[in-house]
């Protein structure tokens, strides 16, 4: 009977919870998901409860660990869906009022006030995003006008606020902590120095008192606690966004690493820096710093390179997955039944699945949702096979973007769970006219938080992850160039419908 060391791993993801156990060599040996529901309760709102979020943690960790072997977990790596942010009490750890979703537009008003005021240029420039109802700094503002509107028990240290890392780490107790990459995502930290930014408080209305502290991502933070079988006090080593927890599981740290995840929404990230591209965020990937031994990847690299803060260019897509899961929910089915009735793509209807407006590489929150090119002869699987080709569309246009800013992308890594999808792969391939290498673990954000913390528990080095990188299937484009431009034409006509 096996007695090695596992890592217990948690991905909090917008629509469920998921966690692994992994053992010294990087197996995977249990796994469970616990569903997660969100609200709409106006036009343009999106909220998700924060009770429910943890209790959806321990319900996936209840369901992947055997009490028989949770005293084996040496460490808890932690991946979260980011921007999302909740408001407590700092006393009770209860929350006021919702946990306000990324992808909730309820600021897009207040966004647009500062735009028009010029707040972009300077917002950009410290934070590294565009002024955007997605980045959690209009949703801080929103929720303390919201329950504390005089900031007076923000500003007495009464009030906590954070991002879904730190509302699951309160749930531990210890002091109020966030990790740098989530932080990042706020668009209240200054993306150069990793610290709150004066300026960008005060523009968002937000004391600092209010705000966690910041750590990197592998450090103290608090340890485990009220997680079924898991013994309290088993160390937290390893706290990464969803998004850089894939990027991480690819060994992202690698020269010329692009990746795409594709869930609710899509992200598509490398390494390195936008440049003056405003198409792209620029963002803190991660900070090993606290992690230890690297092995000789880390050393071959400098230590610079790969231990300290490292800078991620990402474009995010609002909607990809959300698309499917629009179109199950009007049928009143599932996104599988849906995927396995549509046949293939005309290319003659455009659906462009601007929902919550466009994010990456248009960011325009007023960009409103088309669908057009439908006759009498549509049916349902034609716009599935519309939903599947705005994703890969989508996908494409930040690559695009990323081409332009750090250079030609010749393979996209590929993960999340529409990545199963040997069709979407495929299309993604002719679309984009590149490699596509879908990853053979689909949930890699879970893993590369996995990574991260047995990193930092001393279990293996970057090397060791780097040797045993999961194997991937490739997909090559097959669409001749002709066909390729013209689609493409036809998606960017029909993105220009979405601003009218
Ligand atoms: O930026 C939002 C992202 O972190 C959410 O990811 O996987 O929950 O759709 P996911």
């Amino acid at each position: 009977m096996d007695s090695g060391p596992l890592v217990l791993a948690v991905d909090q993801g917008t629509s469920s919870t998921k966690a692994l156990l992994v053992d010294a060599e990087g197996r995977v040996v249990a796994r469970a998901t616990a569903p997660l529901s969100e609200a709409q309760p106006q036009p343009g709102w999106v909220e998700q409860d924060a009770e429910e979020l943890w209790q959806s943690v321990r319900a996936a960790v209840e369901g992947c660990v055997d009490a028989g072997v949770a005293h084996r977990i040496e460490a808890v790596g932690l991946s979260t869906q980011r921007e999302s942010l909740a408001l407590w009490d700092r006393r009770t750890g209860q929350p006021l009022g919702p946990l306000v979703s990324w992808q909730d537009q309820r600021t897009a008003g207040q966004c647009r006030e500062l735009a028009a005021a010029g707040a972009g240029p300077l917002v950009r420039e410290l934070s590294g995003m565009p002024l955007d109802p997605m980045f959690s700094a209009l949703k801080a503002r929103w929720l303390l006008d919201a329950y504390d509107p005089s900031r007076r028990r923000a500003e007495a240290g009464e009030l906590c606020l954070g991002t879904v890392d730190s509302w699951l780490l309160s749930r531990f107790g210890g002091d109020h902590v966030t990790e740098v990459g989530n932080a990042s995502r706020t668009q209240l930290l200054n993306v150069d120095t990793q610290r709150w930014d004066e300026r960008l408080l005060d523009l968002f209305g937000v004391p600092v008192e209010v705000l966690p502290r910041v750590l990197a991502s592998c450090a103290e933070f608090p340890a485990a606690r009220g997680l079924g079988p898991v013994p309290d006090g088993t160390p937290v080593r390893a706290v990464l966004g969803d998004s850089h927890a894939a990027m991480f599981a690819h060994a992202g740290w690698r020269p010329g690493v692009v990746k795409a995840t594709y869930g609710t929404g899509s992200s598509v990230m490398a390494l390195g820096d936008p440049g003056g591209s405003t198409a792209l965020c620029r963002s803190i990937a991660w900070d090993l710093s606290g992690a230890g031994d690297m092995g000789e990847a880390g050393h071959m690299r400098g230590a610079g390179d790969v231990t300290g803060p490292v800078h991620a260019v990402e474009g995010n897509i609002r909607a990809t997955g959300r698309a499917l899961s629009w179109l199950a929910e009007l049928f009143g089915t599932d996104e599988q039944t849906l995927l396995d009735e549509a046949p293939p793509s005309a290319g003659r209807i455009q659906f462009v699945p601007a929902f919550g407006g466009l994010g990456a590489p248009w960011w325009n929150p007023d960009a409103v949702a088309v669908l057009s090119g439908l006759t009498l002869g549509t049916r349902r699987g034609d716009l599935v096979a519309a939903a599947l080709d705005a994703i890969v569309h989508q996908v494409e246009d930040v690559v695009s973007a990323i081409d332009a800013s750090v250079g030609k992308v010749q393979v996209l890594l590929a993960d999340g769970g529409l990545t199963r999808s040997a069709r979407l792969m495929r299309a993604q391939a002719d679309l984009s006219g590149r490699r596509v290498a879908r990853s053979a673990e689909p949930d890699l954000s879970c893993l590369g938080a996995a990574d991260a913390a047995g990193l930092a528990a001393g279990l293996w080095s970057l090397t060791d992850l780097e040797e045993r990188l999961r194997p991937s299937t490739d997909f090559y484009p097959e669409m001749d160039e002709r066909t390729r431009a013209e689609s493409r034409e036809r998606w960017l006509a029909a993105i220009d419908r979405t601003l009218s």
